[in-house]
C-alpha cells in the first residue's frame, strides 16, 4: 500500500512508482477528482479539510486499505453540472449516491470509467440527456436508480451488458420509446411516469403494476394491448400481415365477440336467479368492490347476546344500531379487518374491529375482553364495547380521524398522501406511544403489547399518538401468516402468541427508527439495501455518515439533528439482536422524554414549511 505522497515529491519517481505499481490506488489523484467535484457542485456544502486526507472527509468512506469505496452525499444541496473527466478518477469508487441533489445536465459518460461501481444512485435531481449507453461497460453493476430526473431518449438496449443488475428505477422521468427485451433477472424495477409506449415485454410481466403508472404501455400486468394501440408502435416487429390474415382475424373477432355476448347473458340469467334466491347472502358479502364493505350478521345471529360496554359508553348504542350502521373500510390489519361504523344516533363514529379467528376458547376471550376494557391510558385507543358469539367477534373502538403513523409517513392507503412531519411531532409521537406501551408492561410481567407497528400508532386531530390493538395477539390468529418480512418483529419470537416485554421493545426500537429514516420496514425501496431497517441502520452507521439514514424531511432542521442522533441511538439499542441488551419500556420513555426536553429549549425552527 502506497503512503500519502508528500507535496514535493518529484515527478520522475512520481511516474516510475506508477510503472512499478500499476495497479496500486492513486489517493492524490481520488483528491483532486474529489477537488474537483466539490469545487464544480458542491463549492459550500461539502466542508472538507483539504488538508485532511479524504478518507476523513464527510461522505467519502474508506476500506480498511485507504481506498476509496463509497461516496454518500445525499440531499447534501449540490448543483450544477457534473464536468467530464472527474469522475473517472475515482475508479475504487462501488458506491456512489449523489440522491435528492440539484445536479442538472447530463449524467457524465465517463462514469462508465468506474469499473468498481455497484450501487449508483443518482436519483432526485435535474440530470437531462439521455442514459450514457456507455453504462453497459460497468460489469458490476447491481443497483441503477435513475429515478425523478429530466432524463429523455429511449432505454438503451446495450444495458442487457449488465447481467448483475438487480434493480432498475428509472420512474419519473421522460424517457420515451419502447421498453427493450431486458434479459438479467432483475429484482426491482420501476418506469411509472415516463412517456414509454408499445408492449411490456413477457420477462417483465410479473413485475407490480404500480411499476408501469403514468405511461402508455400496455400488456401484462397492464391490461392486454388491443390491435389499434400497437399497430403505432415504434420500432417494434413492424412485419406486414396479409390480407388473407387480416380477414381471418376480422371474422376471428366477430366471432369471438358473439361467444362473449352470448355467455355474458346466459350469466346474467344464471345470477339473477342466484340473487333472488340468495339476496341476504350476497348483500352482505360482495361490497368489497365499491370500496365499502358491512359486517353482516345475520338475523339468527343477534338474538339473546348483545354488546357488551365498557366505561360509561352504556346505552350510547346497542348492537341493532351498529348493525345498521353505514359501513366502510379502514383497513385489513393483522387479525382482521376494521370498519368505520356511523351509529344512527348522534352521528357517533366508531372503530369496529371484525376478529377472524380466536387462539382461545371464548372464555379466555371473554376474560381477555374484560382485561383490556379496564386499561387506561391517555395514549391508548379505549376499547368500549365488544361483541362475541360463535361466529362472529366485533371489537367495537373510538374512532381515530387522523389514520395511521404508517399511512402519514408512508401516504400507503388510497385516501392518504405522504404528510410531511416534523421532529417536534415525530418525537412526540415517539413518546406518546413510549408512554403508552410503558403502561401496558406496568400491568404485569407478562402484560405485552405484541404488535407494535406504525399501523396500529393511531393519531388524534393534534397528531397525539394512541396505540391500537394492544392484547390481540394474544387471543386473535393472524389472518396472514406472520412472518419476519413484516420487519418489526424480535429476532427470538417464534410464536407470535407468546411476545415478551423485551420483544415490545424490539419492535418500538424498529418504529423509532422508522420516524427517523421515513422508510417502512417491509418496504420494498429499502430492501433494495437487501436487509432490514435496524440491519441497514446499523451498516450505514458503522460507515459513520449518520447523517444518510434520516429522513430528508428531517434534515431540513439541522439544530436538531444532535437530538435525532441521539433517538437514533436509543433505537439501535431497543433492536439489540439480544432481548437482554434491550433497554426496558420505562427507561426508553424517559430517555426520549430527555431528549424532548434538550430540543424543547432550543426550539425554533419555521413553521412556514408546510410540515406538521
Ligand atoms: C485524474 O488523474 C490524472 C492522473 O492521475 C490527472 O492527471 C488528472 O488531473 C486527474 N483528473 C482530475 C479531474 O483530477
Ligand atoms: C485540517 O487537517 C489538518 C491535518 O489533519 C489539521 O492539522 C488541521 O487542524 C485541520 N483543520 C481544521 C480546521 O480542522
Ligand atoms: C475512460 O475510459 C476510456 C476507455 O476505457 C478511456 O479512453 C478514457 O481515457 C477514460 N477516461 C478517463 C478520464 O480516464
Ligand atoms: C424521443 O424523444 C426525442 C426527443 O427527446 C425524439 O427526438 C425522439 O424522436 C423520440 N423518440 C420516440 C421513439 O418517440
Ligand atoms: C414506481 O414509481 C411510482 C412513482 O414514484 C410509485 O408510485 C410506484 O409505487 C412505484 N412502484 C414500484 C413497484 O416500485
Amino acid at each position: 500500500m502506497m503512503p500519502l505522497l508528500p507535496r514535493h515529491f518529484c515527478l520522475a519517481s512520481f511516474l516510475l512508482l506508477l510503472i512499478l505499481q500499476p495497479s496500486t490506488p492513486d489517493l492524490e489523484s481520488d483528491k483532486s477528482a474529489l477537488s474537483a467535484f466539490r469545487a464544480a457542485v458542491g463549492g459550500r456544502s461539502l466542508l472538507w479539510n483539504l488538508s485532511a486526507p479524504p478518507c476523513s472527509w464527510t461522505g467519502v468512506i474508506c476500506d480498511n486499505n485507504q481506498q476509496i469505496i463509497e461516496l454518500h452525499f445525499p440531499g447534501m444541496g449540490l448543483s450544477g453540472t457534473l464536468p467530464a473527466g472527474v469522475l473517472a478518477n475515482l475508479t475504487t469508487v462501488q458506491t456512489l449516491s449523489l440522491r435528492y441533489n440539484a445536479l442538472s445536465g447530463p449524467i457524465p459518460p465517463d462514469i462508465a470509467n468506474l469499473t468498481a461501481l455497484r450501487n449508483i444512485y443518482l436519483q432526485g435531481n435535474f440530470f437531462s440527456g439521455e442514459i450514457p449507453p456507455s453504462l453497459s461497460s460497468l460489469q458490476n453493476l447491481v443497483r441503477l436508480n435513475l429515478a425523478d430526473n429530466k432524463l429523455t431518449g429511449s432505454i438503451p438496449s446495450s444495458l442487457n451488458a449488465l447481467s448483475r443488475l438487480k434493480t432498475l428505477y428509472l420512474e419519473q422521468n421522460q424517457i420515451n420509446g419502447t421498453i427493450p427485451v431486458l434479459t438479467m433477472k432483475l429484482d426491482q424495477f420501476n418506469v411509472s411516469f415516463n412517456r414509454l409506449t408499445g408492449s411490456i415485454p413477457s420477462s417483465l410481466s410479473g413485475m407490480p403494476k404500480s411499476a408501469f403508472e403514468g405511461t402508455s404501455l400496455c400488456g401484462p400486468p397492464l391490461s392486454s394491448c388491443n390491435d389499434a394501440t400497437t399497430g403505432g408502435g415504434s420500432g417494434g416487429g413492424g412485419s406486414k400481415l396479409s390480407g388473407g390474415a387480416i380477414a381471418g382475424i376480422v371474422i376471428g373477432s366477430v366471432f369471438g365477440l358473439l361467444v362473449i355476448l352470448l355467455i355474458l347473458i346466459f350469466l346474467c340469467r344464471k345470477r339473477k336467479a342466484k340473487k333472488e334466491a340468495k339476496d341476504v347472502e350476497v348483500a352482505a358479502a360482495a361490497k368489497q368492490a365499491g370500496g365499502t364493505a358491512g359486517y353482516s350478521l345475520g338475523k339468527s345471529q343477534s338474538d339473546g347476546n348483545s354488546l357488551v360496554f365498557f366505561g360509561n359508553h352504556k346505552g350510547m348504542f346497542d348492537l341493532e344500531d351498529l348493525l345498521k350502521a353505514s359501513a366502510e373500510v379502514l383497513g385489513k390489519g393483522t387479525f382482521g379487518t376494521t370498519y368505520k361504523a356511523t351509529v344512527d344516533m348522534g352521528g357517533l363514529t366508531v372503530a369496529v374491529k371484525r376478529l377472524k379467528d380466536l387462539a382461545v376458547p371464548e372464555k379466555e376471550f371473554t376474560e381477555k375482553m374484560k382485561e383490556i376494557g379496564e386499561v387506561e391510558h391517555e395514549n391508548l385507543v379505549p376499547l368500549r364495547a365488544y361483541y362475541c358469539n360463535r361466529d362472529e367477534k366485533l371489537l367495537v373502538y373510538d374512532h381515530m380521524p387522523t389514520g395511521s403513523l404508517s399511512a402519514l409517513l408512508h401516504g400507503n392507503t388510497a385516501t392518504s398522501a405522504r404528510t410531511p412531519l416534523n421532529w417536534d411531532t415525530r418525537s412526540s409521537i415517539a413518546l406518546g406511544a413510549a408512554r403508552a406501551i410503558t403502561h401496558l408492561h406496568s400491568r404485569g410481567p407478562v402484560s405485552s403489547h405484541g404488535n407494535i407497528k406504525s399501523s396500529n400508532v393511531l393519531l388524534t386531530k393534534s397528531y397525539e399518538a394512541r396505540v391500537s390493538d394492544f392484547g390481540l395477539a394474544q387471543i386473535a390468529i393472524p389472518t396472514t401468516i406472520p412472518s419476519r418480512i413484516n420487519g418489526y418483529r424480535a429476532p427470538e419470537v417464534t410464536d407470535a402468541q407468546r411476545v415478551s416485554q423485551k420483544a415490545d421493545v424490539y419492535s418500538f426500537g424498529v418504529l423509532l427508527l422508522e420516524l427517523l429514516t421515513g422508510k417502512a420496514p417491509a418496504n420494498s425501496q429499502l430492501n433494495e439495501e437487501g436487509v432490514d431497517l435496524p440491519r441497514w441502520v446499523q451498516s450505514v452507521v458503522r460507515e459513520e455518515w449518520t447523517a444518510e439514514v434520516f429522513d430528508l424531511e428531517l434534515l431540513r432542521y439541522q439544530d436538531v439533528e444532535e437530538d435525532m442522533v441521539q433517538l437514533l441511538q436509543l433505537a439501535l439499542e431497543c433492536t439489540a439482536q439480544h432481548p437482554d441488551k434491550r433497554p426496558s419500556m420505562a427507561v426508553v420513555t424517559a430517555r426520549i422524554e430527555e431528549i424532548r426536553s434538550q430540543s424543547a429549549t432550543l426550539h425554533h425552527h419555521n413553521a412556514d414549511d408546510g410540515s406538521i
